[in-house]
C-alpha cells in the first residue's frame, strides 16, 4: 500500500464493476480484499481495518465501536454492500464523524420479484411439491393432493411501506388484490396504488398474505410473535425478506405447527445462517438464504453503489447514499 493514499478493505470479493471502480481511483495496490468463501471473521476484520479510510462491507460483518476504534480516527466511511445497515452501530459512526452509506433503490425490484416468490411458493405449497417428486414418491395427479390457497383477489398486508412494499403492492395489482399497509412513517404514495393504511391490528386480522418490508430496529424486533399470529387468519400466510429477527421464530414454529397460520415463506432468519430446528421440520415453511437482491445485474450494481459512496467520501463529497448525515 502507498503512503497518503487513501486505503480501502473490503470485506469479501464483490463483483468487478464496483471493485474497478475502486481500482481506478485509488490504485489496486490501495485496495485490500478479504478473498475467504465465508464471512470474515471478527478478530480478523479488527485486525485488516487498522489504519483504513473506508471500509465496504456486508450485512453479515458486525460493525461495532470495536471496529472503528482499532480502524483509527483517519476512517471517513462505512459503505454497507446492502440496503438495510443493522449490523452497523450508526450512533457509534455518527460520534466518530464516519459516513455510513448503504446501496438503495437498485435492489427494490430484485427483492420485491424475490418476496412474490415466496409469496406464490408458500400459497401453492412449492416447497411440499417439489420434495415429493424429488423423492420419487409422487403418485400421479390426486384431486386434494398438496391443495394450496389463492393468490387472485384476496388481500395483500404490507408491513412497512418503503420502496420495496410499494414495489411488492404494485405487482399485487396484476393479482387483482385488496391491498392494506402499515407504517409508523407517513408514506406518500402514488395514487393508482390504492393501499389502504391501517392499524397493526387491522393488518393482522385481514390479510391473506402478509410481506415483512420494515427495516429491523429496536421497535420492530419480534415485531410478529404469538399474539399476533394469534390473530391472523388460519388461512394466512406470512413472508419474511426483510430482517429474521423481525420475527420470533419460536413462535412462529408454534404458529405453524399449530395451524395458526397456513405458511410461511422465509429469506431472512434471526441467527443466521442458523435456522431453528423445528423451523427445519415445519413443512408449510419455504425457507431459502437469504437471496432479496441475489440477481447478476442488481449485486453488479449494488458494488457500484457502495464504490460511488466510497469515491464520493474520499474526494470529499457527500455520498449518495448516505444514512447518517448527522455526521458530517
Ligand atoms: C439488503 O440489502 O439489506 C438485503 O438484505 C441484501 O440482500
Amino acid at each position: 500500500m502507498e503512503k497518503n493514499k487513501p486505503k480501502i478493505f473490503i470485506t469479501r470479493m464483490l463483483p468487478e464493476r464496483g471493485l474497478n471502480l475502486l481500482f481506478q481511483n485509488f490504485g489496486r495496490e490501495n485496495v485490500k480484499i478479504y478473498l475467504g468463501e465465508t464471512p470474515i471473521p471478527y478478530e480478523e476484520l479488527l485486525k485488516e481495518v487498522l489504519g483504513m479510510d473506508a471500509l465496504l462491507c456486508l450485512l453479515t460483518d458486525k460493525i461495532d465501536e470495536k471496529v472503528m476504534e482499532l480502524a483509527g480516527p483517519q476512517l471517513k466511511i462505512i459503505a454497507n454492500y446492502a440496503v438495510g445497515f443493522d449490523n452497523i452501530d450508526i450512533a457509534e459512526a455518527t460520534k466518530r464523524k464516519i459516513v455510513v452509506t448503504n446501496t438503495p433503490g437498485v435492489l427494490t425490484e430484485t427483492t420485491a420479484d424475490l418476496a412474490w416468490a415466496l409469496l406464490m411458493a408458500s400459497a401453492r405449497r412449492l416447497g411440499e411439491g417439489e420434495r415429493l417428486v424429488r423423492a420419487s414418491q409422487w403418485a400421479g395427479w390426486n384431486p386434494t393432493l398438496l391443495l394450496g390457497v389463492d393468490i387472485y383477489g384476496k388481500t395483500l398486508g404490507i408491513f412497512g411501506m418503503g420502496r420495496i412494499g410499494q414495489a411488492v403492492a404494485r405487482r399485487a395489482k396484476g393479482f387483482n388484490m385488496r391491498i392494506l399497509y402499515y407504517d409508523i412513517q407517513e408514506q406518500s404514495l402514488p395514487k393508482d396504488l390504492e393501499a389502504t393504511k391501517v392499524d397493526k391490528d387491522t393488518l393482522l386480522k385481514e390479510s391473506d398474505f402478509i410481506t415483512i418490508h420494515c427495516p429491523l430496529t429496536r421497535s420492530t424486533y419480534h415485531a410478529f410473535g404469538l399474539e399476533e399470529f394469534k390473530k391472523m387468519k388460519r388461512t394466512a400466510c406470512i413472508i419474511n425478506t426483510s430482517r429474521g429477527p423481525v420475527i420470533d421464530e419460536e413462535a412462529l414454529v408454534q404458529a405453524l405447527n399449530k395451524g395458526l397460520i397456513f405458511s410461511a415463506g422465509l429469506d431472512v432468519f434471526e441467527k443466521e445462517p442458523e435456522i431453528h430446528p423445528d423451523l427445519l421440520n415445519c413443512p408449510n415453511a419455504i425457507l431459502i438464504p437469504h437471496l432479496g437482491s441475489a440477481s447478476v445485474e442488481t449485486r453488479s450494481r449494488m458494488a457500484e453503489i457502495a464504490a460511488q459512496n466510497i469515491i464520493a467520501r474520499l474526494n470529499g463529497q457527500i455520498p449518495p447514499n448516505t444514512v447518517n448525515p448527522e455526521a458530517l
